[in-house]
C-alpha cells in the first residue's frame, strides 16, 4: 500500500486594503524609495487599519476562501495550525479565535510559534497529523500583524515588514503527492538579534517597558542578514541533496520574502534561474508567517499536479528550514 502523504489541496490568502508606499514612509522616517527598493526589493506592504483587528481578523478569511474553494464547510476542519508571532492575544491561541470566527465546531486548534520559519514548522506538523492516519482535514495558517510590533520611528524595521494571511488545506494522499521532506532547525543562541524584549514572563509589561518602546520588534538587521543568506541557502541545498534533487527537477523554490538579496543568493547556491523562484516581496514586504503561503496563493494558477516545490524560509529564534512537496492538483 502507497505511503499516506499529505498533499495541499486548496490554498487561501487574504492582505488588507491600506498600502503603505515607500512614499509615505519617506513622510514617516529618514529614508527613500530608492533606497528601500534597492536594499530589500520592496515597494509597498499591506497594514492592516481599524481598532480591534488582529491577527484572526486576517486569518480567518484566509480559511474561509480556503474552504470556500475546496468545497468544504468549516465544520469539517479536524484541526488548525496557525503559525504566528503576533497573535491576537498572549493566550488564548488565535488557531482558536479564527475556529470561533469561521465556525469550525469539530477542530482542536493551537499555535506555532517560530517567527518566518513559523509557516515551515507548522507545515510539517501539520503533515505528519496527516501521515499518521488520525486526522483527515488540518489546515494551516500563517499570519501577521507586524504593523502592531513595528516601531515607525525605526527607519532599519519598519521598511521592511507588512501584514496578511495565507492558509493552506492538508488531506491524505497516497499517489504519491504532497509533503515529502522537510529538514528544520533551531538555534536559541540566536535571539538576541531578532526579539520582541519585553511583554514576556522574563520582563512583564510596565510603564517603563511601554517607554523604553520594549514591545516592538528589535533587530540587529546586518547579523541577521548574514545569518539568514547562510541558514536559507544551506538548507536548501542540503534538502536537494538528501533527496537527490537537481536544479532541473525543481519546478519552483518558495522562498520567505525578507529581503530579495537574501532569496538571490539562495536562488543562486541552488542554481535556480528566476523565472522558478516566487517572488512577490515588492508588493507585500516580510509578512513574517505569512510569506510562505502568500506566494501559493499568487501563483497557485501556475502550479501543475507533480511539480516539485521547495519551500525554505529563516527567522527570529533564528529557526529555518526547508521543506520538498509535491503540487497535488491543477487549478
Ligand atoms: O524575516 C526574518 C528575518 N529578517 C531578515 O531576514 C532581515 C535581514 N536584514 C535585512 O534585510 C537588512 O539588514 C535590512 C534591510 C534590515 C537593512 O539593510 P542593510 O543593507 O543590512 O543595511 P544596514 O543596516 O547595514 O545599514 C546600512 C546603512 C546605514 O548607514 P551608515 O551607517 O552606513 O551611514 C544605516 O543607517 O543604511 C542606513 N539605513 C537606512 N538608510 C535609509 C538603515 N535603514 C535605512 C533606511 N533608509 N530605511
Amino acid at each position: 500500500m502507497q505511503k499516506i502523504t499529505a498533499a495541499i489541496t486548496a490554498v487561501g490568502g487574504y492582505v488588507p486594503e491600506y498600502r503603505l508606499t515607500n512614499k509615505e514612509l519617506e513622510t514617516m522616517v529618514d529614508t527613500n524609495d530608492e533606497w528601500i527598493r534597492s536594499r530589500t526589493g520592496i515597494e509597498e506592504r499591506r497594514i492592516l487599519k481599524g481598532e480591534g483587528l488582529g491577527s484572526s481578523d486576517m486569518a480567518a478569511p484566509a480559511v474561509k476562501e480556503l474552504c470556500e474553494k475546496r468545497g468544504i464547510s468549516p465544520a469539517e476542519i479536524d484541526c488548525m495550525i496557525c503559525a504566528t508571532v503576533t497573535p491576537d492575544m498572549v493566550f488564548p491561541a488565535t488557531a482558536n479565535i479564527v475556529c470561533d470566527k469561521i465556525g469550525a465546531v469539530n477542530a482542536f486548534g493551537f499555535d506555532v510559534s517560530a517567527a518566518c520559519s513559523g509557516f515551515l514548522f507548522a507545515l510539517t506538523t501539520g503533515a505528519s497529523l496527516i501521515e499518521s492516519g488520525r486526522y483527515k482535514k488540518v489546515v494551516v495558517v500563517g499570519v501577521d500583524k507586524m504593523s502592531a510590533i513595528v516601531d515607525y520611528t525605526d527607519r532599519a524595521t519598519c521598511i521592511i515588514f507588512g501584514d496578511g494571511a495565507g492558509a493552506v488545506l492538508l488531506e491524505p494522499n497516497e499517489e504519491g503527492v504532497g509533503v515529502l521532506d522537510s529538514i528544520l532547525k533551531s538555534d536559541g543562541s540566536g535571539k538576541e538579534f531578532l526579539h520582541m524584549k519585553a511583554g514576556g514572563s522574563v520582563k512583564p509589561a510596565t510603564m517603563d517597558t511601554v517607554l523604553a518602546k520594549e514591545h516592538y520588534a528589535y533587530q540587529e538587521g546586518q547579523t541577521v542578514f548574514k545569518f539568514a543568506v547562510k541558514g536559507m541557502a544551506d538548507v536548501s541545498y542540503e534538502l536537494m541533496q538528501k533527496n537527490n534533487l537537481t536544479a532541473d527537477d525543481i519546478a519552483w523554490l518558495v522562498p520567505h520574502q525578507a529581503n530579495l538579496r537574501i532569496i538571490d543568493a539562495t536562488a543562486r547556491r541552488m542554481d535556480l534561474p528566476k523565472e522558478k523562484v516566487m517572488i512577490n516581496i515588492e508588493k507585500y514586504g516580510n509578512t513574517t508567517a505569512a510569506t510562505l503561503p502568500l506566494c501559493l496563493w499568487d501563483w497557485e494558477k501556475r502550479l501543475k499536479k507533480g511539480d516539485n516545490i521547495i519551500l525554505a524560509a529563516f527567522g527570529g529564534g533564528f529557526t529555518w528550514g526547508a521543506t520538498w512537496l509535491k503540487w497535488a492538483y491543477n487549478s
